[in-house]
């Protein structure tokens, strides 16, 4: 019998993509959710959706999920002066409340599938203070919050847990690795000497999202070369 799918939202691109592609070298059945279905991993069923829109077109779901990863999110790095009350709501509705929706849309679809799990990201920088990280270090902090409160919640349904990552080489990260200079800066600054990769934490993210991790829930964990542990 056919499995129920996973539903990876943000899954066209960057750890998202990662993800789905993972999934789909193990045979398993994914939907993935973003606003553009332009080179979706192949073999990938698509649902257009903009998680700050209308959100999940609820009526195109399938009634069961064995998994929901929420992949898009920001990293808008600024001083405090220059960051406006938009700026600072904006860094919300994509990360949280992004994330709260779509929570809310999976929860009854993913009941239904024994072992079943949510996925969410957070960032390095909650856990660590830095600098002209307030903006997106409030709205992940808010995501952290929201994984523990759901995996209480969803207990013993549905598992739930964060990956917080670090610098990781995806079209989000363009900016600040976008020279050799700052790419090679990047790569010193972390214990391990690198940057992260997309196969860094899309490795996680597969094992949490499945049944070898069926006793994990409730928890962030940190996938940042030693950055967040190590001096
Ligand atoms: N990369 C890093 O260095 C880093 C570091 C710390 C934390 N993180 C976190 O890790 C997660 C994944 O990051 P990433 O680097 O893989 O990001 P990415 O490369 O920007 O990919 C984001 C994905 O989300 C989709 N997306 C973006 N906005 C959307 C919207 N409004 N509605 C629906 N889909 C949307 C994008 O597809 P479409 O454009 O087709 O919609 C894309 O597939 C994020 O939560 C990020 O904050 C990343």
């Amino acid at each position: 019998m056919e499995s129920a799918p996973y539903l990876i939202i943000g899954g066209r691109k960057g750890i998202g993509r990662g993800i789905a592609q993972r999934l789909l070298d193990q045979g398993r059945s994914v939907i993935v959710a973003s606003r553009t279905a332009q080179e979706l991993p192949e073999g990938a069923l698509f649902l257009a959706t903009d998680v700050v829109g209308e959100g999940l077109p609820l009526d195109q779901l399938p009634n069961e999920l064995s998994g929901m990863a929420y992949c898009p999110g920001s990293i808008d790095l600024r001083p405090l002066r220059s960051i406006k009350p938009e700026d600072l709501r904006a860094a919300l509705e994509l990360n949280v409340v992004g994330a709260f929706r779509a929570a809310q849309a999976c929860t009854d679809r993913l009941k239904r599938v024994p072992g079943s799990s949510m996925l969410f990201f957070s960032t390095v920088a909650v856990g660590q203070g830095m600098a002209f990280h307030s903006s997106v270090s409030a709205a992940k902090g808010a995501v952290e919050g929201l994984t523990r409160a759901l995996a209480a919640e969803l207990a013993p349904s549905i598992r739930v847990n964060c990956i917080a990552p670090s610098l990781t080489d995806t079209t989000l990260a363009e900016k600040l690795l976008g020279s050799p200079e700052r790419a090679k800066a990047a790569a010193e600054r972390h214990p391990l000497k690198r940057v992260g990769s997309v196969e860094d934490m899309a490795s996680l993210a597969v094992f949490l999202l499945g049944p070898e991790a069926g006793w994990i829930t409730g928890q962030v964990i940190g996938v940042d070369g030693g950055m967040s542990r190590l001096r």
